[in-house]
């Protein structure tokens, strides 16, 4: 059979839906995440920042040179209650978060290589979005030179002040939309990202989304177990380098 568009995009689909998961089978919400959590600053206690909506979109681009000026733990707190940060929790059935979702699912959590941000130490975090917290996975700078290399050896990895990567957690979206979640999971991921850009832009930060990396050194990077997840986008994040 000839092939067509869709086969060649990876995104060929049977069914629209499987039937709605019942409470038992339901996969979590939230990945389990187990390791002390360090409280963020609260989103209802930040500053918004002024600029205008239409300023925002009209001034973002991708920035690649980032200062060694280290990001304000305000400014972190800031960038992911914006990109994932949950509004409301329907039961243990759907969340409603900044970005939107095939039917809700809201299939990511955030990873974060921090390489400078005011009083975290240096290393590999993730985003607990149900408490707005941080999670240390590995404390150090050991991880963020495999994480570059992973990303075509991308400096802005490692020379922003933190680099975003965003895992789906393939389930949580499968469960409900099973072949047609590839797609939804690569749509999705693009609101993430957008949202960042326009946060970076009206926070007078950087940002640049980064598509490019080697699949499995990155998942292995990141100490992602391949039968349940994958990285499927990243983003530096930071202040910028002024000769730009
Ligand atoms: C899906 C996607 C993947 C991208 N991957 C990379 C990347 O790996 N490295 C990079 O330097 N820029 C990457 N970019 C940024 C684009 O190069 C950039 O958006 C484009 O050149 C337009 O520039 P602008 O964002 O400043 O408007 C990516 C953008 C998108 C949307």
């Amino acid at each position: 059979m000839k092939q067509t568009v869709l086969d060649i995009l990876a995104l060929s689909h049977t069914k629209e839906m499987t039937p709605q998961p019942s409470s038992t089978t339901r996969p979590p919400l939230f990945t389990p995440m187990e390791g002390t959590k360090l409280p963020l600053p609260k989103p209802q206690q930040l500053t918004p920042p002024s600029m205008a909506l239409h300023e925002a979109i009209t001034q973002r681009r991708s920035h690649r040179k980032f200062s060694q000026e280290p990001l304000s733990l305000e400014a972190l707190s800031y960038a992911l209650w914006m990109t994932q940060g949950v509004k409301k929790v329907v039961d243990d059935r759907a969340t409603f978060r900044m970005v939107p979702s095939a039917g809700a699912r809201h299939a990511f959590e955030t990873y974060l290589l921090i390489n400078q941000v005011d009083t975290l130490s240096p290393g590999l975090y993730v985003y607990d979005a149900q408490t707005h917290a941080l999670v240390l996975l590995e404390e150090g700078k050991a991880k963020a030179h495999s994480l570059m290399m992973a990303c075509h050896q991308q400096r802005m990895v490692t020379d922003a002040a933190v680099c975003f990567f965003w895992v789906a957690q393939v389930e949580r979206m499968s469960a409900r939309y099973a072949q047609r979640s590839a797609r939804y999971l690569l749509l999705d991921a693009g609101h993430i990202a957008q949202n960042l850009y326009l946060v970076a832009t009206a926070q007078d930060l950087g940002t640049c989304a980064i598509g490019a990396f080697e699949d499995v050194e990155l998942n292995e990077a990141l100490g992602l177990n391949l039968s349940e997840q994958t990285v499927l986008y990243a983003a530096p994040y930071g202040p910028l380098e002024r000769t730009e």
